[in-house]
C-alpha cells in the first residue's frame, strides 16, 4: 500500500479496530473477498488496484458485509418476482426458458463482451431476450426492473475474479474506452483519470476518491436510495465535471464499461455494493 493510502485508511483501521475484522477485508457470508490485488499489466500508471469498497466509511462497509443489512438486497428480491413474471406477446417469462437463474454464474465477470461484431453489455442482453424472445417492451437502462436485474444476476458470480476480454474482436472497443478514460472533457477540463488515476486515496468534496472500479455494479446508493447502473455513476461524474455526458447504454459508455472493466482485472464482483 502506498503511503497516501495508508494514510487515509489509517483513520478507518483505527475506528474499526474494536471490531474483529480488519476493515481491509470484506467478509460475507465467512468469506473473505479480495479488496486489492496487483493491477493488470495493462495499466502504465497504477500497481495495485482496490475495490470502491475500501473507500468507504466503516458504517458504509458495513452495510455491503451483511446481506441482510444491504439494502440492495431488496430489489434483487424484486427481481426474483419479475423473473417468473409473463410479459410481452409470447406469454413467457425469463423462467419459462432459463430453469435457474444459478445457470448465469460466472456471466457478469465476463461482460461487456463482443458478439457479431457488436459490444454487448448484460442490459442488451437482456432486452434482446425481452424484444425478440418475449415480445416485450425493453426495458430503460438505469430503471428499476433492470437494475434489478442485473443485480440478481450479477449476486450469481458474486466472489468471482472479473475477467473481460480486450483482445482480438474486442480490441477496438477498449482502446476507444481507454481513449475516453484519459480524454479531458467539460468546464472543469478533467478526465476519469485526473481523478480516479492520479487522485485517488484523497478527498473531494467530503467524499473518499477510489479508483472508479465497477466490480460492485449495480450498486446500491445511500444517496438517492435505489440501484445504479455504471452508465449511470459515468453520467454523474460527467455531470460533476460540467460535461455533456455520453447517453446510458450508447457506445462510448459501452467502451468505457469495457475499459473500466479491464482496469479490475482480478477483483471480484460484489454486486450488490453499498455506496453514499
Ligand atoms: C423464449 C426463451 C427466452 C426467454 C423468455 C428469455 N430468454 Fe434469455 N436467453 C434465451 C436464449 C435462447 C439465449 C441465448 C442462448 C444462451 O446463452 O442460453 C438467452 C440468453 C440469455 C442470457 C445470456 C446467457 C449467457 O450465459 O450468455 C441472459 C443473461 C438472459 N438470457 C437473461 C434473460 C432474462 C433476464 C430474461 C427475462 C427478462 C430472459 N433471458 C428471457 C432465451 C430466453
Ligand atoms: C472530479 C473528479 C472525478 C472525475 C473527473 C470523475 N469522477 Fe468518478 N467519481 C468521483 C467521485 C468523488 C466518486 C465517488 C467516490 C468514489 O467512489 O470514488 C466517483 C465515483 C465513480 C465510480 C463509482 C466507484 C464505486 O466503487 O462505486 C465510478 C465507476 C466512476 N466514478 C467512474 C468515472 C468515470 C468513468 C469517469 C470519467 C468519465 C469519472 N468517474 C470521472 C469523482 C470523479
Amino acid at each position: 500500500m502506498n503511503l497516501k493510502l495508508w494514510i487515509s485508511f489509517g483513520a478507518a483501521a483505527l475506528a474499526t479496530s474494536a471490531a474483529a475484522q480488519d476493515s481491509n477485508d470484506l467478509v460475507l457470508d465467512g468469506n473473505a473477498f479480495l479488496t486489492e490485488i496487483a493491477a493488470p499489466s495493462h495499466m502504465e500508471n497504477v500497481d495495485t488496484i482496490y475495490s470502491g469498497w475500501r473507500f468507504r466509511t466503516s458504517e458504509t462497509q458495513a452495510l455491503q458485509s451483511d446481506d441482510f443489512d444491504n439494502p440492495g438486497m431488496i430489489f434483487v428480491d424484486q427481481a426474483i418476482d419479475l423473473w417468473a413474471k409473463v410479459d410481452g406477446s409470447e406469454g413467457k417469462s425469463c423462467a419459462s426458458c432459463h430453469e435457474n437463474v444459478e445457470d448465469f454464474a460466472g456471466l457478469r465477470p465476463t461482460l461487456p463482451r463482443v458478439e457479431e461484431g457488436e459490444l454487448v453489455t448484460m442490459e442488451n442482453i437482456i432486452n434482446e431476450c425481452r424484444t425478440e424472445r418475449m415480445g416485450a417492451e425493453p426495458w430503460k437502462w438505469s430503471k428499476g426492473n433492470m437494475t434489478a436485474m442485473t443485480a440478481l444476476i450479477g449476486l450469481q458470480s458474486r466472489g468471482m475474479p472479473v475477467n473481460v476480454a480486450i483482445d482480438g474482436d474486442a480490441a477496438p472497443f477498449w482502446e476507444k474506452g481507454k481513449e475516453l478514460y484519459y480524454t479531458r472533457v467539460g468546464q472543469l477540463d478533467m478526465a476519469c483519470s485526473s481523478c480516479h488515476e492520479d487522485n485517488y486515496g484523497t478527498m473531494i468534496r467530503a467524499d473518499h476518491l477510489s479508483q472508479g472500479q465497477i466490480n460492485g455494479f449495480p450498486t446500491y446508493r445511500l444517496k438517492n436510495a435505489k440501484l445504479n447502473s455504471s452508465h449511470g455513476r459515468f453520467k454523474g461524474c460527467m455531470t460533476n465535471i460540467r460535461a455533456t455526458p455520453f447517453k446510458e447504454g450508447g457506445e462510448e459508455f459501452k467502451a468505457l464499461e469495457l475499459y473500466l472493466a479491464s482496469r479490475g482485472e482480478g477483483l471480484v464482483v460484489e454486486t450488490p455494493s453499498v455506496r453514499n
